[in-house]
């Protein structure tokens, strides 16, 4: 897997690839590499003004892509299933999921309507439920489910019930139990497929650090770029890779036959950087009893079962 890039992406002709948080950044570059490379692309976002401008750029550099929108808001529960019941409805078996959308490190502890931590539900609860209401469509195809995480999963925790540990609300803290509930999952998702016969595969990737919105749209969000997060941006152009480059290790595992049921993909080089390669997984996320009570809390909390058809 040296040097592997969006060129070795096998062709995709024939699957279709569901991504969320499409419109911008890693996602767009995800979207625009697989409808690139032939597949059937469905971007799910909650922005239908950038879902639409979206589309139209990727459909200027590739005329034949087959590429839709699907409204999305990971931060809802009731449009998660309203999203997953269109897709159903269509009755398209899925090929890859790529869980992508995030926000990270909200400078105030905001909820959703559901009364979730913002950062918690949209990266890891929204994606939970997303991914078993569209388990019929994933099941027996082999299909892949790639969930995004980063180095941040380093600095989460989950307790014995299954929820984020660690007191009170702290950005960076609450964006890193939200990336360890991912891979969490991912390895979780695997277990649960060998020993179900689901026939599909749990992958998780991270991007290392890439130039996105991603500061603008979580630290920056309230219009102040504070402390460390300047420093950040100053050194994004310098020390950060392209949004594109960061794709790579998603594309990997969304693609690559390489990559395998229950691996972690990243960045191989020096700063975050490089091309994909197997990756360190936090010690937390290979523990079977964080991984059970992670997943019976998910459960309980989306009111989503996982293999009942919901
Ligand atoms: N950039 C990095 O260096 C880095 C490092 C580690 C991990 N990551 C991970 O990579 C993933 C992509 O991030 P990015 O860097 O590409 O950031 P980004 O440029 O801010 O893009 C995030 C995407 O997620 C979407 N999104 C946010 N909230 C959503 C919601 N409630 N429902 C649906 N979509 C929503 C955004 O849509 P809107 O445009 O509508 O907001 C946007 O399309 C995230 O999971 C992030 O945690 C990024």
């Amino acid at each position: 897997m040296t040097g592997w890039t969006q060129a070795d992406i096998p062709p995709q002709h024939g699957r279709l690839a569901v991504v969320t948080g499409a419109t911008g950044g890693i996602g767009y570059e995800t979207v625009f590499a697989l409808a690139r490379a032939g597949a059937e692309v469905v971007l799910a976002s909650r922005n239908d003004r950038k879902g639409a401008d979206a589309l139209q750029r990727i459909r200027a550099a590739h005329p034949g892509a087959s590429v839709s929108f699907e409204r999305l808001d990971l931060g809802s529960l009731r449009s998660v299933a309203a999203c997953a019941e269109r897709l159903r409805a269509a009755g398209r078996g899925i090929d890859v999921l790529v869980n992508n959308a995030g926000i990270m490190a909200l400078p105030h502890r905001q909820e959703t309507e559901d009364g979730f931590e913002r950062q918690f539900a949209t990266n890891y609860l929204g994606h939970f439920a997303l991914t078993a209401r569209l388990l019929p469509l994933l099941r027996g195809r082999k299909a892949r489910v790639v969930n995004v995480s980063s180095l941040a999963s380093w600095q989460g925790a989950i307790g014995r019930d299954g929820m984020p540990a660690g007191g009170g609300y702290a950005p960076m803290r609450a964006y890193g139990h939200s990336k360890l509930a991912m891979l969490v999952f991912a390895l979780e998702l695997q277990r649960r497929s060998d020993a179900g016969g689901w026939g599909l595969l749990g992958i998780a990737a991270h991007p290392g650090w890439a130039r996105t919105d991603i500061i603008a749209n979580g630290p920056a969000g309230d219009g102040r770029v504070r402390g460390l997060w300047r420093v950040a941006e100053l050194l994004a152009p310098v020390l950060g890779q392209s949004a594109s480059a960061g794709a790579r290790p998603i594309l990997f595992a969304a693609t690559a036959p390489d990559a395998a049921g229950g691996g972690y993909y990243g960045p191989s080089g020096m700063f975050l950087s490089g091309p994909p390669a197997p990756t360190r997984l936090p010690p937390q996320a290979r523990d079977a009893a964080t991984a059970a009570s992670l997943w019976d809390a998910s459960q309980r909390l989306t009111g989503v079962v996982f293999g009942d058809g919901a």
